[in-house]
C-alpha cells in the first residue's frame, strides 16, 4: 500500500452490519411479540395487526427504492424479486378473514409512523437508505424464513397466509444473501459513508423493536 491508497475500511461493509446489529438482533428475536410469532402462538387479529404495520412500511421501502434508483448503492441493492408488498397484501387479506375482521382502512400506530418518518428522511441521503433495505430484506431472507415454516407446519396452512416470507423468484436463500452481502461489500463509499451506513442499520433496529413493542402491548389480545 502506498500513502495514496485510501485507508482500508476495517471491515468488510457487510460484517460490520452485520456484527454493528448482533445485539439488536438478538433483542428483536427475544422481544416479546416475535418469540411468540416464531411459536406460531399469535392468533389471526395479531398477525393481521403485525401485517397492517409492515405493509406501511414496505409501502414506503419500495417506493424508495424505486425513487432513489439512480444511486448506485441503492441499485446495487434493489431487486423486485424481493418486493414483498404484493405478499403483504395477499396474507392481510388472508389473517383478516381468517380474525374475521377486516383491515381498517386508517390504524394508530405511532411506531409505523416513526419508522415510515424516518424512511422519509434517508432520502436526502441515499446510502443510508441501503441499510434500511439490507435490514428488512436480509433479515426476511433469513429469519423470515423460520418464522414462515413454523406458522406453516404449526397452524396447517398449506402455504396460506404466508406469502410474506415466501421469494418465488429466489431459489435459495443462503446464495442470494452472500451475493447480496459482496454487492456491499463493492460499494463505492467513503470510510465515513461505510460508518453512517453501519449506523443507520442500528436505527432500522430500533425502529424495529419499538413496533415489535408497540405489538407486545397488546399480547394479551393477540395470543391464540
Ligand atoms: C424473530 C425471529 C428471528 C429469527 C429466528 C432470526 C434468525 C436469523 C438467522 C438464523 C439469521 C442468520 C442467517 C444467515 O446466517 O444467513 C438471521 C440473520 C439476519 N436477521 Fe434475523 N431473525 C429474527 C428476527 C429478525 C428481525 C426482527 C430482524 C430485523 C428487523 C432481523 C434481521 C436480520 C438480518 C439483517 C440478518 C442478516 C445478518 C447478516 O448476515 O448480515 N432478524 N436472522
Amino acid at each position: 500500500m502506498t500513502m495514496l491508497d485510501p485507508a482500508p475500511a476495517t471491515a468488510a461493509l457487510s460484517i460490520a452490519m452485520r456484527d454493528g446489529s448482533q445485539e439488536a438482533h438478538t433483542e428483536a428475536e427475544g422481544s416479546a411479540f416475535m418469540a411468540e410469532l416464531t411459536s406460531a402462538r399469535i392468533n389471526a387479529l395479531g398477525v393481521r395487526d403485525y401485517l397492517l404495520r409492515f405493509r406501511e412500511v414496505y409501502r414506503t421501502l419500495e417506493a424508495l427504492g424505486t425513487e432513489l434508483a439512480g444511486d448506485p448503492a441503492v441499485a446495487a441493492v434493489v431487486d423486485p424479486a424481493l418486493d414483498r408488498l404484493a405478499a403483504i397484501e395477499e396474507d392481510l387479506a388472508f389473517w383478516a378473514q381468517a380474525a374475521g375482521a377486516p383491515a381498517p382502512a386508517e390504524f394508530h400506530s405511532p411506531a409505523t409512523d416513526a419508522y415510515v418518518a424516518r424512511l422519509h428522511e434517508v432520502r436526502t441521503c441515499a446510502p443510508l437508505f441501503v441499510a434500511h433495505h439490507y435490514t428488512r430484506y436480509l433479515g426476511d431472507l433469513s429469519g423470515g424464513q423460520v418464522i414462515g415454516r413454523v406458522l406453516d407446519r404449526e397452524l396447517g396452512l398449506e402455504g396460506r397466509g404466508t406469502a410474506f416470507y415466501a421469494f418465488p423468484a429466489i431459489a435459495k436463500p443462503k446464495p442470494y444473501k452472500d451475493r447480496y452481502r459482496a454487492r456491499l461489500d463493492a460499494l463505492d463509499l467513503t470510510a465515513e459513508q461505510q460508518r453512517a451506513v453501519v449506523g443507520e442499520v442500528s436505527v432500522a433496529f430500533a425502529l424495529n423493536q419499538a413496533v415489535f413493542t408497540e405489538l407486545g402491548a397488546d399480547l394479551a389480545t393477540y395470543r391464540r
